[in-house]
């Protein structure tokens, strides 16, 4: 492709678009103290948190974090590609296209992708077809009927079956001109072991397409019908299939989800079924994986209340934990259905109803409660040692709550059930959350319980480099100072570290930053810090053009960079003395003292 000359258009494209203007086409706005508010299309609200500031060129919402440039919203709202929506308001714009020679490589996976619907689009239609139309769908029939699935319920999800014969689908896909690799590249049929041709994938299984957010089908999941092994067969990874990232059910739980301001998060396909097939429909499931902040992220577009219905066996619990220490980080609002007598959601529906699942629904426990519960009947607490056990696994959720008044009441809960005195709750409360920022490994000897392994930067500091990237966003000059304080290495946030060599680099080359190219350039999650740096939190203060604003927000620069060098000293000091103590452990004096002294030095250095 012409690099130049797409360059120049994209530029022609950003110079004559309005923020603003792009932005109200959708979302009504009103102008109030520099910047224009109006309610948040990407989260569902009631008070407007979602502002555009025009002379910045970005957007932000308060509430759900969304946030970029004019081309980062319309790809967002209209869900599109990036360079999508930089065509699409070309057109709008009456700017032609230069002529789009793409590279080879883009046009093969665009050609991959395009290849890998059509043939998931035939295979969704021909199990569908097999077990609604054909004698071959006999014992799918009989087994979704014997689960109480209505014919509705197969028509709606495209509910299918694949025959009990080795090659089914292969030798029908053939004929049809479907080339070998690609039944093969969509896992839909893999080579034989010996002599040529291929074997179907799925055999003698229920079928359940698995769509992305738009509906297209990116991979199957197969049941057995009887107790065989493995019970669940799912389409291997390919290029459109990541379970880490879909959602099963989202396609058409989102609209749902949006109106009921919840999503109900089951662990199963066939539980995500049968509770929409009960009339709740904002319900997704994940895919036999682990639930990943990914998943969270996509929820989080409709709502900032997850509500997990996990099975409440114990595999079932250990999930939801898990669950709950990747959500909490994410300022979703967590709560847990308890299904109970060891039930799934979908055993459940099918003995109780659909009304008695909705009751479950609402007397959804909060997350605190939740691990309370957990905890307590995990630890024998009527030892001292079971007792500051309890107190340390549920320090991180208490440390996460907002609200006083409840922090007080879950204090005094603790204390009463533990027999303690509320002062000692509280001390050892204050000690285990300020480890759990401190500590990167797991140090304390491991117990009956896992501990949350990945720890986020606490939000000051998380502040703190939105502050100094503001600044040098504003003054890439000012890079060189910040390095000389803080290796970029050493900034908690990843994303944060990705923006700032985004902007070295291109400072590097000659070029000032540049919203456009930096959406191109940066990651997903790191654009949307990006605009949050420039157009979120605070951003509104210290922007002035007297010298009274300009002195305050270099005051915020330099205590921002000085909070982020005390943070990498500690660290710095923190490691110093592990090595220093390994090396006492291993009777290594010489190595100890080096150690110590190392330590000692980075501590001398922090400044409060
Ligand atoms: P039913 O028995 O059909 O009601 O399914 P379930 O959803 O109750 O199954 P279970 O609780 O055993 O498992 C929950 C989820 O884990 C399933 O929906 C699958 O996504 C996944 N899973 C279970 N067994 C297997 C398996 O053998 N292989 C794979 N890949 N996933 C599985
Ligand atoms: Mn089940």
């Amino acid at each position: 492709m012409d690099k130049e000359k797409m360059d120049a258009f994209v530029a022609a494209v950003k110079d004559r678009t309005d923020i603003l203007h792009v932005v109200q086409a959708y979302v009504p706005l009103k102008a109030r103290g520099g910047r224009y508010w109006g309610l948040c299309p990407f989260h569902h609200e009631k008070t407007p948190s979602f502002s555009v500031v025009p002379d910045k060129g970005f957007y932000y919402c308060f509430g759900c974090h969304a946030g970029g440039n004019a081309f980062n919203f319309l790809s967002k709202i209209e869900n599109i590609t990036y360079f999508e929506a930089i065509k699409m308001q070309a057109e709008k714009l009456g700017i032609p296209m230069p002529e789009r020679h793409s590279s080879k490589a883009e046009l093969e996976r665009d050609k991959e992708r395009e290849d890998l619907r059509k043939v998931n689009a035939m295979a969704r239609d021909f199990y569908h077809n097999c077990l609604t139309l054909t004698r071959l769908g006999t014992p799918g029939k009989q087994y979704f009927a014997g689960r109480g699935i209505q014919d509705a319920t197969i028509a709606e999800f495209h509910l299918g079956y694949a025959p009990d014969a080795w090659d089914k689908l292969s030798r029908a896909f053939l004929q049809r001109g479907v080339p070998e690799e690609l039944l093969i590249k969509a896992g839909l049929a893999s080579p034989r072991k010996n002599g040529g041709g291929l074997y179907d994938r799925f055999r003698g299984r229920v079928i359940i397409p698995i769509a992305d957010i738009r509906g297209q089908v990116v991979g199957f999941g197969g049941r057995v019908l009887d107790d065989s092994k493995p019970k669940y067969l799912n389409t291997p990874e390919t290029i459109l299939f990541n379970k880490r990232r879909l959602l099963f059910g989202l396609d058409r739980a989102h609209r749902a989800i949006q109106d009921a301001d919840y999503a109900i998060i089951v662990e199963g396909y066939m539980d995500a079924i049968s509770v929409f097939d009960a009339g709740v429909h904002n319900v997704v499931a994940s895919l036999g994986t682990a639930f990943t902040a990914e998943h969270a992220k996509l929820l989080l577009r409709y709502t900032a209340n997850l509500v997990f219905c996990y099975d409440s066996d114990e595999a079932g619990q250990k999930a939801t934990m898990r669950a709950l220490t990747i959500v909490r980080n994410t300022g979703a609002n967590v709560r847990v259905i308890v299904v109970p007598d060891g039930k799934d959601p979908d055993e459940f529906i099918r003995k109780h109803g659909a009304d008695a699942f909705r009751e479950l629904a609402e007397r959804a426990r909060d997350l605190v409660e939740y691990r309370l519960a957990y905890v307590l009947a995990h630890v024998r607490y009527d030892t001292l040692e079971g007792k500051t056990r309890v107190i340390q696994e549920m320090a991180p959720v208490l440390a996460g709550i907002q609200n006083a008044a409840r922090i007080v009441e879950y204090r005094r809960r603790l204390a009463q059930t533990l027999m303690l005195d509320e002062g000692v709750v509280s001390g050892e409360l204050r000690r285990y959350a300020k480890m759990d920022f401190l500590e990167e490994r797991d140090v304390r000897p491991a117990g009956p319980m896992q501990r949350p392994p990945a720890r986020k930067p606490d939000d000051a500091l998380e502040k703190a480099g939105r502050i100094v990237i503001r600044m040098v966003w504003a003054d890439p000059e000012l890079l060189v100072h910040v390095k000389s304080m803080v290796p970029i290495e050493s900034i908690p946030v990843p994303e944060q570290r990705e923006i700032l060599a985004y902007i070295e680099k291109t400072a590097a080359e000659g070029g000032a930053p540049d919203d456009v190219q930096a959406a191109a350039a940066l990651s997903e999650p790191a654009g949307e810090e990006l605009a949050r740096a420039i157009a979120g939190e605070d951003s509104a203060r210290h922007v002035g053009t007297d010298e009274a604003d300009k002195a305050r927000a270099m005051q915020a620069y330099q205590d921002s960079l000085q909070a982020l060098r005390n943070a990498y000293l500690e660290a710095q000091y923190m490691e110093h003395t592990r090595l220093a103590e390994n090396a006492m452990r291993e009777g290594n004096t010489g190595l100890w003292r080096e150690e110590t002294q190392k330590a000692m030095d980075f501590r001398k250095q922090k400044i409060e």
